[in-house]
């Protein structure tokens, strides 16, 4: 279904207090939604839960950073990065998205938790130009070498520092 919207150029900017909550299992299918999120995406409670949470994934968004959030969380670190999101109705919305893995009592991964924040335009006016170049290299180099490719363009452009530490400078 996601792949039937038209991405549009109406923006939906977060409130100084939201927060956009959710929670996954481990194949990153959703558990949980909050009021929030679900005023955002534009999905009812019914159709988020159990559902990828790829539903809201923006075409706009490069892979690499998504693999970035992946990889981040299978070592058991947390996440803390920009994600551009698309709403069921083909509008986008810009968050700053700490996501981290849940654990039980022994010490076992048993899903993943995201907290999502207003993101400054100041942060947004800095990250957007840099996922359309690592979009456009993933484009061009084609599939296989697609993630390989904005890694290092990211890499590139960061000068070594490290993504989250950049994400949470600007
Ligand atoms: C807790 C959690 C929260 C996530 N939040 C988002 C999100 O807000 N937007 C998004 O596009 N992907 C989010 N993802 C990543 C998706 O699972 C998925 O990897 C991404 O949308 C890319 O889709 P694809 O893997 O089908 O290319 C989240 C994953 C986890 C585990």
């Amino acid at each position: 279904m996601k792949n039937t919207i038209q991405p549009t150029l109406k923006e939906r900017v977060m409130r100084d207090d939201d927060f956009i909550v959710s929670k996954t299992d481990l194949k990153g299918r959703i558990t949980y939604a909050n009021e929030i999120f679900i005023e955002f995406s534009g999905y009812s409670q019914y159709e988020l839960l159990n559902t990828q949470h790829n539903i809201i994934r923006h075409p706009d968004m490069p892979r690499a950073v998504f693999h970035l959030l992946w990889k981040t969380l299978e070592s058991g670190r947390e996440f803390n990065g920009y994600v551009k999101n698309m709403s069921k109705d083909g509008s986008f919305y810009w968050v700053f998205a700490n996501v981290t893995p849940s654990y039980d009592e022994n010490k076992a991964v048993i899903g993943y938790y995201s907290v999502r924040r207003k993101p400054s335009a100041q942060a947004v006016s800095v990250v957007d130009p840099i996922y359309k170049e690592m979009l456009a290299a993933e484009k061009k180099a084609g599939a296989k070498n697609a993630i390989d490719v904005a890694t290092q363009l990211l890499l590139d452009k960061l000068q070594g520092v490290d993504y989250e530490q950049f994400a949470l400078s600007i």
